[in-house]
């Protein structure tokens, strides 16, 4: 479970400061998938990046199974298992998704169970098991890529920032599959059917947060929320 206190992130702004997250407070649960949604710039990827550690909130403290986690490393978090997957993913050359399914779940897999994690994500494995993991592989390819090595790391708080972006709608249902019972999953989305697939949902407005329940409640809402790119079914 992570909870949120009196979260702020401000940055320098010319001669002032500019306030990105203001005051959010908000529990993710065990065994519940909840979504962050908001127009672009609402502060959906900074909140993820501060409870991984990738920057550190202004003020506030983010706690992770009761224990206040506000000033430990991005490394520690990840050992406590904490886990993120981009929204854009970064590459590598010179190492294969093998190896980097290896490095991830740190055991050295068999090519079956390597191959389970790429299949979650609608990956064809055999394809792609031995390629290296850079730049030419298509921008949905990185994607999906990125979201298997997200899985084998076996996370008990796993965040995905925008799981379904450059992923075509054919495979995109495919994408339910990623989801274990008893985690933690915040997942930072636009897309309808990943919301209603959500058990909760926070909605983001200008750096707080505007709304806050069950995602029944929320979508039905969400126009008046002014999420203008959410609805797209
Ligand atoms: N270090 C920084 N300096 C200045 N502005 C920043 C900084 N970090 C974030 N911002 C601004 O904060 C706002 C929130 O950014 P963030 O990436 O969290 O948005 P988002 O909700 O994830 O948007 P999107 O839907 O486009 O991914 C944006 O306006 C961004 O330009
Ligand atoms: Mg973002």
């Amino acid at each position: 479970m992570i909870e949120l206190r009196h979260i702020y992130y401000k940055v320098k702004d010319g001669d002032g400061e500019k306030t990105i997250l203001n005051d959010i407070n908000c529990t993710f649960s065990d065994d519940c998938i909840t979504a962050i949604t908001g127009q672009n710039g609402s502060g959906k990827s900074t909140l993820t990046k501060i409870i991984v550690g990738i920057i550190a909130p202004t003020s506030g403290n983010i706690f992770f199974n009761g224990k206040d986690i506000t000033h430990t490393s991005i490394d520690e978090r990840a050992k406590m298992g904490i886990t993120y997957a981009f929204q854009q993913p970064i590459t590598f050359r010179g190492i294969t998704i093998k190896e980097l399914i290896d490095i991830a779940s740190k055991e050295d897999n068999s090519i079956p169970k390597a191959c389970e994690y790429l299949s979650k994500v609608g990956i064809c494995a055999k394809d792609y098991i031995n390629r290296e993991f850079d730049k030419t592989l298509s921008g949905g390819e990185q994607k999906r890529i990125e979201l298997a090595l997200t899985l084998a790391k076996k996370g008990e708080c796993v965040i995905f920032d925008e799981p379904e972006a450059g992923i075509d709608l054919w495979s995109f249902d495919r994408l339910n599959d990623m989801f274990e019972k008893n985690v933690c999953y915040i997942v930072v989305s636009h897309q309808t059917r990943l919301l209603k697939r959500a058990d909760k949902i926070l909605v983001l407005e200008n750096g707080t947060v505007s709304a806050y329940g069950d995602s029944k409640e929320i979508i039905n809402n969400l126009q008046s929320y002014q999420c203008r790119r959410v609805g797209e079914e």
